[in-house]
């Protein structure tokens, strides 16, 4: 599941999102050997944070970049938005590929993700986490930096295990739900669809879809 060094190598990639995530993913891809070509950004506000990589504004700016590039269909992309924003990178993910844009997982050289487990399409593994046996996550998730996904868990697509986040065996994620930073769930725990999980909370019970839970029991 995991991309070799050597099948990236010189594959130039699209960005969705011009902000931090893609000056993480932009590292973590020129780790394996590729680069950013172009990024993307609905905020007319947004500026270039790559030097020497154009930045382009909403579908208008995408359309600008097919005209220009002599890219298109084929070239592989990712979508460059991370905390709570699940709901975004779906929609934006979902655009690239109506638009023949490849999304393929991406896993950091220092990631471990165990070859029986199984990630959708622009699923982003950062440096140092991990993945464990049998876990099972849908598209356009982010396991963040040193964050743990134990076994068995099941995260549906547009799922956040913020940095240093930990999930415990058999835990079960809702779409677009995000862990934050350095939180532990514990084993089993369902959290429902769009929940937040504070940074630094421990969960021993299961959270309800939409619910903000932070702090430790006790
Ligand atoms: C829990 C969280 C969602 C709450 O956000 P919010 O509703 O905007 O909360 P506020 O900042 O308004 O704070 C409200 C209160 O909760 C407290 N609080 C905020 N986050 C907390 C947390 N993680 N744990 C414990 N208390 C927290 C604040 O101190 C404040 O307390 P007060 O009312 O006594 O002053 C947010 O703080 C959080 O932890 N998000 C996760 C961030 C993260 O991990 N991002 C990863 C990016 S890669």
């Amino acid at each position: 599941m995991s991309l070799g060094r050597s099948s990236v190598l010189e594959r130039g990639y699209i960005l969705w999102g011009s902000a931090g995530h893609a000056k993480v993913l932009a590292s973590l891809i020129g780790e394996l050997g590729a680069r950013v070509i172009a990024l993307f950004d609905n905020d007319d506000q947004a500026i270039a944070s790559l030097p020497d990589v154009p930045l382009y504004i909403g579908k208008a700016g995408f359309e600008e970049w097919l005209a220009v590039s002599g890219d298109g269909p084929g070239t592989y992309g990712l979508v460059a938005i991370g905390g709570a924003r699940g709901p975004d990178r779906l929609m934006l993910q979902g655009f690239l590929q109506s638009n023949g844009i490849r999304i393929e997982p991406l896993v950091h050289p220092r990631a471990f993700v165990c070859r029986t487990a199984k990630l959708g399409p622009g699923t982003q593994v950062l440096a140092q986490a991990v993945v464990a046996a049998g876990s099972r996550l849908g598209a356009a998730c982010i396991v963040n930096h040193s964050a743990s996904v134990d076994h068995e868990c099941l995260l549906a697509d547009g799922v956040h295990v913020a940095p240093g986040a930990t999930l415990c065996g058999c835990v079960s994620v809702g779409r677009n739900a995000m862990v934050g930073a350095g939180s532990v769930v514990l084993p089993r725990i369902t959290i429902g669809e769009n929940a937040i999980v504070g940074a630094g909370a421990v969960v021993t019970r299961n959270v309800p879809a939409g619910a903000v839970v932070k702090g430790k029991p006790g």
